[in-house]
């Protein structure tokens, strides 16, 4: 049975990057109700253990179960890769993870060749070498771990974003890659920057649109699809003066955000 109102779509993420997921979900889900949550009091989680990260994606899922979300979009690959099969068993509403797009990667090279820019701890996973034994197996694969690039982003540090970029989009090119997968959510706000650098020829994945399609289906057979005035709330646990200022720089539009503390 339909409800009146629905229930509102969780997504979070160390900081910033997460807004990347949540304009791919809500341009697919324009009237539903959002709240963002952006741990920034512990950015990056490249650098957190597993246990870390499991404890924090748990206090987080909490904390917007609080908030009454019907269903949870990690919109972090590390998070994902290291915490989403916990947060699985430890909680019933459905909850999907962000990784990178290797799969569609897989279908499209040409040459073979697939770059995959990500965090460093997201490039040493064991989930992402799975993905790759699963999707990729006949193809060649980089995983570049792209240290600091999240930061910059977070802080919208337009110089170290410019040396970090040259060095890692080089890497990309001197590998021969023909396809060029965005394994971290902060990366596609760069992907003018990134495709200025290796060229129109070289394809660019990021896997927002999917996961937008994947919470539409999701939302379709709970039923729970009811409109809503769009309501967005936006939290950090960081400080929400600048992740106010840094996020309304990268949607575009002017947003204000509370203080959690999960
Ligand atoms: N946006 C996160 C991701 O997709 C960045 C993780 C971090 O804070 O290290 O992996």
């Amino acid at each position: 049975m339909t409800k009146n109102k629905s229930s509102p779509i969780g997504l979070f993420d160390s900081g910033v990057g997460g807004l990347s997921v949540f304009q791919e979900v809500k341009k697919l889900l324009p009237d539903r109700e959002y709240i963002f949550l952006a741990d920034q009091a512990h950015v990056p989680y490249g650098k957190k253990t597993q246990k870390e990260l499991q404890n924090l994606s748990a206090r987080i899922t909490k904390f917007l179960l609080e908030k009454e979300i019907g269903i949870l979009v990690v919109a972090c690959n590390t998070a994902t890769c290291y915490a989403l099969d916990y947060l699985r068993q430890m909680f019933k509403i459905p909850i999907i993870g962000v990784v990178p797009a290797l799969k569609p990667a897989a279908k499209l090279t040409k040459n073979n060749k697939i770059a995959v820019m990500s965090t460093p701890a997201t490039a040493k996973s064991t989930y992402l070498k799975n993905l790759a034994k699963k999707f990729a197996q006949n193809k060649d694969v980089m995983f570049l771990g792209c240290k600091g690039l999240e930061d910059a982003v977070e802080t919208l540090d337009r110089k170290t974003i410019k040396t970090l970029l040259d060095k890692y989009t080089k890497e990309v090119c001197d590998f021969g890659a023909d396809t060029v997968v965005l394994g971290c959510t902060h990366y596609p706000f760069l992907k003018t920057q990134i495709k200025m650098r290796i060229g129109s020829k070289i394809q660019i994945l990021d896997s927002g649109r999917a996961i937008a399609k994947r919470t539409k289906q999701i939302l379709k057979k709970t039923e729970d699809n009811a409109k809503s005035t769009i309501i967005e709330t936006f939290y950090t646990t960081g400080n929400p003066d600048k992740f106010s200022q840094v996020a309304s720089q990268l949607l575009k539009y002017r947003i204000t955000s509370k203080k959690a503390y999960i």
